[in-house]
């Protein structure tokens, strides 16, 4: 089984790129860029790595983006994520970035997007890993700033496909950003929204009614409402699962615990995804990995997980039907006959 969930073709929809900055790369990037760091060594990063819920993780993320500065340093960050994806055998990739991250230390808009879009080129050339950009509004911040981001994006909008809504969930429901969503859909942009990770079901319906969402990024609270889930199914809303994510975060108390395979059983169109891997524990494979171990899934749901994440991907139906065609002929070889 190992073996299988190794080499099955995956695709990602839930990465924030900040989060793929491993403890090895923020202290080259803070040596290179003189910025001064909380921990001594990269074990003592990793060790400061516990976290009891959201908000104890997002304040040693966003610490962590201290390092990024330059173009480069957005490159290489991404690049470096790009070559965990081809030894995962992610095929496409749809990842997040957090502009206020940046924008709020004087970092400009374009240092950020031109360094994560040359290393997805890049990426695309030279590994074979098609790619999208979504850029997510940070929702602790006010609206008027999520506007600002906006107009900033403007002249790079062949470079993304959509908007999101991550940070804090609790305190900062989607109602605050349902007009910086408009505005964006009126830009061509499609919409997702973190909702569903901490914060109730309720979110979650806001997120689709107000925010009109394409996808519904974590949303395993919605075992909270039957209702929910039953309409979830019959609509076939793609929610981006991460399963190392909900643990470390306590969103879970236990791999066991977790909900995605019985989500799989109701019909949703759940997909696997890493989130934060530097922070939580692992890339594509160890998500697949650690979900195997826990819920024992059968070979056709592993394969399902993969061909509900191009359903939900923004691709075009030709490039779904390329990656079809590599997850079909990957059944052929490794499927249940073998
Ligand atoms: N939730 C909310 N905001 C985030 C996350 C998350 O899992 N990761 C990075 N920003
Ligand atoms: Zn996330």
């Amino acid at each position: 089984m190992e073996v299988f969930v190794r080499r099955l073709p995956k695709v990602e929809l839930h990465l924030h790129i900040e989060g793929a900055l491993e403890p090895e790369l923020m202290f080259e990037m803070a040596e290179r860029n003189g910025i001064p760091l909380p921990y001594e060594t990269v074990e003592d990063a990793r060790k400061a790595y516990q976290f009891e819920d959201l908000q104890s993780f997002l304040d040693i993320y966003y610490q962590g983006a201290n390092v990024l500065v330059t173009e480069r340093d957005f490159f290489d960050l991404t690049w470096a994520y790009l070559l965990r994806c081809k030894a995962d055998n992610v095929i496409h990739t749809e990842i997040f970035f957090d502009p206020q991250t940046h924008t709020v230390r004087g970092i400009d808009f374009d240092t950020v997007i031109n360094g994560i879009y040359h290393a997805l080129r890049q990426g695309e050339k030279e590994l074979g890993i098609t790619s999208k950009l979504i850029l997510c509004f940070l929702r602790h911040l006010s609206e008027e700033e999520a506007f600002e981001t906006l107009s900033q994006a403007e002249p790079h909008l062949n470079r993304i496909v959509g908007v999101g809504l991550d940070s804090s969930e609790i305190g900062h429901p989607p109602a605050k950003f349902q007009r910086v969503f408009a505005k964006a859909m009126s830009m061509g942009l499609k919409t997702v929204a973190h909702a569903g990770e901490e914060g109730p079901a309720n979110n979650i319906w806001d997120a689709l009614s107000l925010l009109n969402v394409s996808r519904v990024d974590h949303g395993v609270q919605c075992t909270q409402d039957p209702i929910l889930v039953a309409e979830l199914a019959k609509t076939r809303m793609p929610l981006t699962v991460c399963p190392l994510s909900n643990v470390k975060l306590r969103v879970f108390d236990t791999m066991e615990d977790h909900n995605i395979l019985t989500l799989l059983d109701k019909g949703l169109c759940v997909t696997v995804n890493s989130d934060d891997p530097a922070f939580f524990g692992g890339y594509m494979t160890d998500n697949f990995l650690a979900l195997t171990h826990a819920l024992s899934p059968s070979k056709h749901q592993l394969v399902q997980l993969t061909k509900n994440a191009i359903e939900a991907s923004f691709i075009s139906d030709e490039e779904a039907r390329q990656l079809n065609a590599q997850l079909d002929d990957f059944w052929q070889n490794h499927g249940d006959g073998h």
